[in-house]
């Protein structure tokens, strides 16, 4: 049985206080899982409250962010190592919002190997803005951003093509990428990962998916699941994507 991969990121759409009962909303409806990896990511101050919702169901805990500094003197950070003690089990890195706050592929790169010097799952976030798109250059973008994220890494990794121009504001105002032109990035990702040596535990799309279009991405795109921003918010939202994943 293939794969597959449900990752909510919940931005700052769920609250601290929300976030529990949301998720419990979600354990609540989605039980079990049959092929599908299943993870929630919540703002870092519900961490603990979100793990203590998931136990015992399928669904796992990831985080949004994490810094580079692991130990000693670096006020306001959040170490790996902590989230690791938290219960997360992966942590995205490079998502185009952080990348948008000052983010280099070079604070990527440190990043992606922190967290996995903690023994946790980065999910490498890539994708080009509307203005590269607009002037084709969008493999050679995201090609640099594949190589210098992951030149020399050697671990496990999860990648999600998000595309910055079809990630939505709370489910609006982003033209979603057709599934079609979505496989496109597909082929070029596999082909630069196996020159980099990388066989990543799977390749994502993201980017304004929902239940209705979740399954294109997969069949007709060819990727192994979904980062899922507002639409993982909804608890209804989130078990019609997993039961899509599993159709
Ligand atoms: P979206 O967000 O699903 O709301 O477009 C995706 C993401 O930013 O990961």
């Amino acid at each position: 049985m293939t794969r597959r991969y449900l990752i909510g990121n919940w931005k700052l759409y769920v609250s601290a206080r929300r976030s529990g009962s949301a998720a419990r909303e979600i354990a609540r409806r989605v039980k079990r899982t049959r092929s599908t990896i299943a993870i929630l990511c919540p703002v870092a101050p519900a961490l603990a409250d979100v793990r203590d919702a998931l136990r015992g169901s399928a669904l796992l805990l990831g985080a949004q962010n994490v810094s580079v500094a692991q130990e000693g003197a670096a006020t306001g950070s959040i170490a790996a190592r902590d989230l690791k003690e938290l219960g997360c089990r992966y942590v995205i890195v490079g998502h185009s919002e952080r990348r948008a706050q000052g983010e280099t592929d070079r604070l990527v790169a440190r990043k992606l190997r922190a967290v996995h010097a903690a023994g946790l799952v980065p999910v490498l976030c890539v994708g080009e803005p509307v203005g590269v798109r607009r002037a084709g250059k969008q493999v050679a973008f995201v090609g640099a951003q594949l190589r210098r994220a992951l030149t020399g890494f050697r671990g496990s990794v999860l990648v999600a093509y998000e595309p910055v121009w079809a990630i939505s504001k709370e489910g609006h105002g982003a033209a979603p990428c057709p599934p079609a032109l979505a496989r496109q990035m597909r082929i070029v990702i596999d082909r630069l990962l196996r020159s980099l040596r990388i066989r990543p535990l799977g390749v994502l799309y993201g980017g304004s998916v929902t239940p209705g279009t979740i399954a294109a991405y997969v069949h007709t795109g060819g990727y192994d699941g979904a980062l899922v921003g507002f639409a993982s918010t909804k608890p209804g939202a989130y078990a019609r994507m997993v039961k899509a994943l599993e159709g």
